[in-house]
């Protein structure tokens, strides 16, 4: 069993901690918020992610929090580095604090650095010259990106599809691969650059995928198809697979969108201009801006309405606010004038002019629309009727076509999904006033 040091107890680096734990090795976690750190050792999680909580419960006796360098460097043979990457205003990855942890080893150090947060190709070329400037050859180096997701992050970790270890030895690789004896699992081994790039790809491509369905479903909505048999009828084609063709009011979160504008700049700032990749970018922010206009369609002027955004984060089983569709939807709705109320069983952001309710009922009380921003299993189990009589009036966008709508309808709803064909019983006459402003806007 080894010794492994995690820099970053955020949600990739505590679900990597807990799952070496796991597996059997001793593991430091550091970071450098204390409040973080004094709620891991009082057993508290201080971020949402089903199943962690009771993993680092369970293996308590080979968990350490500290927020010392060198206490969480004891012995280590391993340091992972999960500190979070961010985007630049220039859209780059800000590497700051994978540098601060590259200038924290201290001298004589040696182990294995193992990059796990997602960095732009070339970094781990970057980090070997910083280390051997430093004089500290004694350090290997060795790209291991994270595919987990958020909400199944635990599963995604000890059931991976794959593990990548890019490295510049192939002795550095087989002890990263010896790390993960336990999980069964294929071993891509390359390259660093190639390991690196592979994350990015990887992340770029599920994307595309996403904004492929939403045009689909966009022109479905112009041509009277449905874009839920659509992707059943596809996805059942063993050459393209059912994943990521679900259409809804577009991708969030805290890595789909950095990464994929970090390699549309990694792109550029190499001299190439990646098309398709930036045509994938803009189609998801028209997809959110879409919904603005589905509810125009139906109510006409927004101003002094009430809409309620039926959950916040950027996807269910997550607290994670990063990039959450429901942030530009609720900023448009209030510079449209509108009162928005909104509910999430996890999420509390703060978010100004915003009003948080405990329930959905509560959120969709006195509500000219009710959005669907989240699906929530919650929300599939919602009282239609009970729902239905609460509001003023009862226009559901379900932004992720989690609802059956010929359900929605009979509960009394004028329902409308992404792509999905459009009943004639859906616009209600007497609530859709025309706006002069919005026709000529
Ligand atoms: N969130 C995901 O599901 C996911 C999945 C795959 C890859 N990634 C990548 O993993 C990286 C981490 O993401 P995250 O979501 O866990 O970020 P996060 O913001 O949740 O956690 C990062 C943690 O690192 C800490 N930190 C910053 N500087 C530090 C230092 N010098 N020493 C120790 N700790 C330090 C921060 O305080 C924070 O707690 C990012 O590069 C991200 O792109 C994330």
């Amino acid at each position: 069993m080894s010794r492994i040091a995690v820099f970053g107890a955020g949600y990739v680096g505590l679900v990597t901690g807990a799952c070496f734990a796991e597996l059997g090795h001793d593991v430091g976690v550091r970071d450098v918020l204390p409040d973080r750190i004094d709620a891991l050792r009082r057993g508290e999680l201080p971020i949402f992610e089903p199943g962690l909580e009771e993993l680092l419960a369970k293996n308590e006796a080979r968990l350490r929090f500290t927020l010392d360098v060198r206490e969480a460097l004891d012995g280590a043979e391993f340091v992972f580095i999960c500190v979070d990457t961010p985007p630049l205003y220039s859209g780059d990855a800000d590497l700051s604090r994978v540098w601060t942890v590259i200038d924290e080893l201290p001298a004589k150090t040696r182990a294995t650095v193992v990059m796990k947060s997602t960095v732009p190709v070339g970094t781990g070329d970057k980090v070997r010259a910083a280390l051997d400037a430093r004089g500290l050859a004694a350090v290997s180096y060795v790209s291991n990106p994270e595919f987990t997701a958020e909400g199944t992050a635990v599963r995604d970790f000890l059931h991976p599809d794959r593990i990548v270890i890019g490295a510049f030895d192939e002795a550095d690789s087989d002890s990263v691969e010896a790390l993960h004896t336990g999980i069964v699992a294929p071993v891509v081994r390359a390259d660093v650059n190639s390991a690196e790039m592979i994350k990015l790809a990887a992340n770029a491509f599920l994307v595309t995928r996403i904004s492929f369905i939403n045009e689909i479903a966009n022109v479905c909505e112009l041509v009277g198809a449905d874009v839920a048999r659509v992707a059943e009828g596809i996805g059942l084609d063993h050459r393209l697979g059912p994943h990521f063709l679900r259409a809804g009011l577009g991708w969030g979160g805290s890595c789909f969108p950095k990464d994929s504008m970090a390699l549309k700049q990694l792109a550029a700032n190499s001299g190439y201009h990646f098309q398709l990749l930036n045509a994938v970018i803009e189609v998801n922010e028209l997809q959110k801006r879409r919904v603005i206009q589905k509810l125009q369609k139906h109510v006409g002027k927004l101003r002094g309405k009430t809409v309620a955004l039926l959950g916040l984060a950027f996807k269910p089983n997550t607290d994670d606010m990063r990039e959450a569709p429901s942030l530009v939807l609720a900023s448009r709705l209030l510079a449209e004038g509108v009162e928005v109320r909104a509910w999430d069983p996890v999420a509390e952001p703060e978010l100004q002019g915003v009003t948080l309710c405990k329930t959905p009922l509560e959120a969709v009380r006195g509500a000219d629309a009710a959005v669907i921003v989240t699906e929530w299993p919650q929300l599939k189990e919602l009282a239609l009727e009970e729902v239905r009589a609460a509001m003023r009036f009862p226009l559901l966008i379900d932004g992720r076509n989690l609802l059956d709508p010929a359900a929605a309808r009979a509960a009394g709803f004028a329902y409308e999904g992404i792509g999905r064909a459009v009943s004639p019983l859906d616009v209600l006459p007497e609530t859709a006033e025309r706006d002069p402003e919005q026709e000529t806007a």
